[in-house]
């Protein structure tokens, strides 16, 4: 049976998986602890995927040689650089890049040295059945999400998008460095801390890899209000919700 890895970079949502993995046991591998078990039928580990590039190639890393996961995926939080990834719209990565990597003039900026590239592509497969699962998901926010949190984030009629993620160890909360990154990545929909470097561990062992974040804040000026909220009552509720419909397909 395929093992599948599921790295959440919240804490909200590792707790309701592993309160949904039926005979789930926690194995601690640097310093990281990896909950094993099933969900929904298939054999899963689930990890805390902690913050920032580093941190994420080394759990990335860690689930694919010492837990020999099939497929890994990621599922977390994003701010949107475009102007239509609205808060509490869902993208799904097609392609990662790392923003932060500029080895110019030796390597065309955002080329990863000696990999000869700059995008890192998601699983296609894997990533069309997850954006099933959140346009599914989401065509009904109130079966996941509260009253009030609909009404405080104005989620009327929200959106999956599948495209380019930057990813950099900067949590970006101003408009400049927003557009300074439009600028320099037209394309990309959201900008997170993770996923360019997951994709680039996964490319490296050859295990397919996607990842889904929930748009929860702009990255501009008011980037980092009511954050915690929204991880709390939207963007962990939708991950659990979007990897469960996904599991159950
Ligand atoms: N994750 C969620 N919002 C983010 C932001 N504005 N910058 C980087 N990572 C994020």
């Amino acid at each position: 049976m395929a093992v599948i890895g599921i790295m959440s970079a919240m804490h909200e949502e590792l707790a309701a998986v592993l309160a949904a993995m039926p005979d789930k046991h926690l194995v601690r591998v640097a310093g990281r602890d990896f909950g094993l078990g099933h969900w929904h039928g298939h054999e899963v580990v689930v990890v805390l995927s902690r913050i920032g590039k580093v941190a994420a190639a080394t759990t990335a890393t860690a689930l694919i040689e010492r837990f020999k996961v099939d497929a890994l995926v990621f599922t977390g939080a994003a701010g949107g650089l475009a102007a239509d990834a609205q808060v509490g719209d869902v993208v799904v990565a097609s392609a990662l890049v790392q923003h932060d990597m500029d080895a110019s003039p030796l390597f065309p900026k955002h080329e990863v040295p000696l990999y000869g590239r700059s995008r890192f592509d998601t699983d296609a497969a894997l990533s069309k059945a997850l954006a099933a699962a959140a346009s599914q998901v989401l065509s009904d926010p109130a079966q996941h999400l509260g009253a009030q949190a609909i009404a405080d984030f104005h989620l009327l009629s929200p959106r999956v998008h599948q495209g380019l993620i930057a990813s950099g160890d900067r949590f970006v909360s101003t408009t400049a460095e927003s557009q300074a990154l439009q600028l320099s990545l037209p394309e990309a929909l959201a900008v997170e801390m993770e996923g360019a470097a997951v994709a680039q561990v996964c490319l490296d062992y050859g295990v397919p890899f996607a990842a889904v974040r929930t748009i929860s804040d702009r990255a501009d000026d008011e980037a980092h209000s009511d954050f915690g909220r929204f991880i709390r009552d939207v963007a962990s509720r939708y991950s659990l919700a979007i990897l469960s419909q996904w599991l159950m397909q």
